[in-house]
């Protein structure tokens, strides 16, 4: 049997839906507040079979920090986990919560598998956890959390969930690790790089000059899969298709949707007074923050990151970002057709 965290979410859905192409004995858990139904929606991407397959899915409702809950789920034995559930916030506010969800909810995880002798455990990292390194270019797996760096919250529960799985292939669980870059795929258009895809439908008309790893959900997907059905283990594997700067992407999702392409250059110093008004509004008025002082600063950063460990050891060809931004620029405009 093979366990899935995160099903709900942009990475967990869409390995949900390869999986149930694959297997009948998948177990995936959710939280009461979870949408089942955008699981669904997002197999009605792939196949006019999402209703069958989606019914392959056993579902348990589980939260991985609650170990009781979890423990339930483990009545059942797993040869494969993969753990794909996390917190993802970039506010100061939710750090304490992070911590929980991130190193507490992996720990939880990882300890569950060892005691149930699970065969291979997959854990979906970042490459928020890959330091630079002064004079390198590209960032590869090799590069070491540097604690004397300013990281924000979200980087250090990664880091610590890492070390969370590390320890644990020290106690005898084979471990894979997998660090995306930005993750493109269609579904989740409220969160992360799906409100790009909004955004710039929406007439976005702002970008700042960084530059990062990005990848298609697909590749993410079949990585993960192919690492976990090799004789590879207790290695990490940065994904990330190209290095680009945010504005090409911006460009390239302007395109595809036929809309004006972002065309005010965002300064750092304007960045750095907007994060700040944006919190004390916040603070002032208790609304969500929508710009903080990492994702104001982050779009500034130009890092660079490599692939050649995945690519020589799977000997896999990543989709190159333009055709997954058509991809998920096509989906997302038959959604809006169907839904408008
Ligand atoms: N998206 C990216 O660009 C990106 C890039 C690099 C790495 N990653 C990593 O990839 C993984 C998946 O990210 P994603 O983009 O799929 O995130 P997402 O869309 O925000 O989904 C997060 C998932 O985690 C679940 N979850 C959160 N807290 C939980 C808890 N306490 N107990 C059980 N489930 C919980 C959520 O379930 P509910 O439905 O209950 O909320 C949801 O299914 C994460 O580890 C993230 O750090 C993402």
């Amino acid at each position: 049997m093979v366990l899935v965290t995160g099903g709900t979410g942009l990475v967990g859905s869409h390995l949900l839906y390869q999986l149930t192409r694959q297997r009948n004995d998948i177990v995936a858990i959710h939280r009461r507040s979870s949408d089942l139904q955008l699981v669904k929606r997002i197999f009605g991407y792939y196949t006019d079979t999402a209703d069958a397959l989606f019914a392959k899915i056993t579902w348990k409702e589980a939260d991985i920090t609650d170990i009781t809950s979890l423990q339930e789920v483990f009545l059942d034995s797993f040869k494969l986990v993969y753990h794909c559930a996390a917190m993802i916030s970039f506010d100061s506010k939710d750090y304490y919560e992070l911590r929980k969800v991130n190193i507490k909810g992996t720990a939880n995880l990882v300890n569950l598998s060892l005691e149930n002798e699970v065969e291979k455990f997959c854990f979906v990292s970042s490459i928020a956890t890959l330091d630079e390194l002064p004079g390198q270019k590209f960032v590869t797996e090799g590069n070491e959390w540097n604690a004397e760096l300013k990281h924000h919250g979200y980087a250090i529960t990664k880091y610590g969930a890492e070390m969370e799985v590390w320890r644990a292939s020290q106690e005898g669980l084979d471990v894979i690790i997998v660090n995306p870059g930005v993750i493109l795929g269609p579904g989740l258009w409220n969160t992360a790089a799906g409100k790009l895809f909004s955004s710039v439908a929406g007439g976005f008309k702002y970008y700042t000059e960084g530059i990062t790893g990005f990848v298609g959900i697909e590749d993410v997907i079949k990585s993960m899969l192919l690492l976990m059905k090799s004789t590879i283990k207790n290695e990490r594997f940065i994904l990330v298709s190209e290095n680009l700067p945010f504005r090409d992407v911006l460009d390239q999702i302007a395109d595809c949707f036929a809309v004006k392409k972002p065309s005010i250059k965002v300064s750092k110093t304007l960045t750095e007074v907007a994060w700040r008004l944006d919190s004390l509004k916040s603070l002032l008025m208790g609304s969500p923050r929508r710009l903080t002082n990492h994702t104001a600063r982050s779009g500034h950063h130009k890092n660079y990151y490599s692939s050649e460990k995945v690519i020589s050891a799977l000997d896999y060809d990543f989709q190159p970002v333009a055709v997954t931004v058509r991809n998920v620029c096509e989906i997302y405009m038959k959604e809006k057709e169907v839904t408008s």
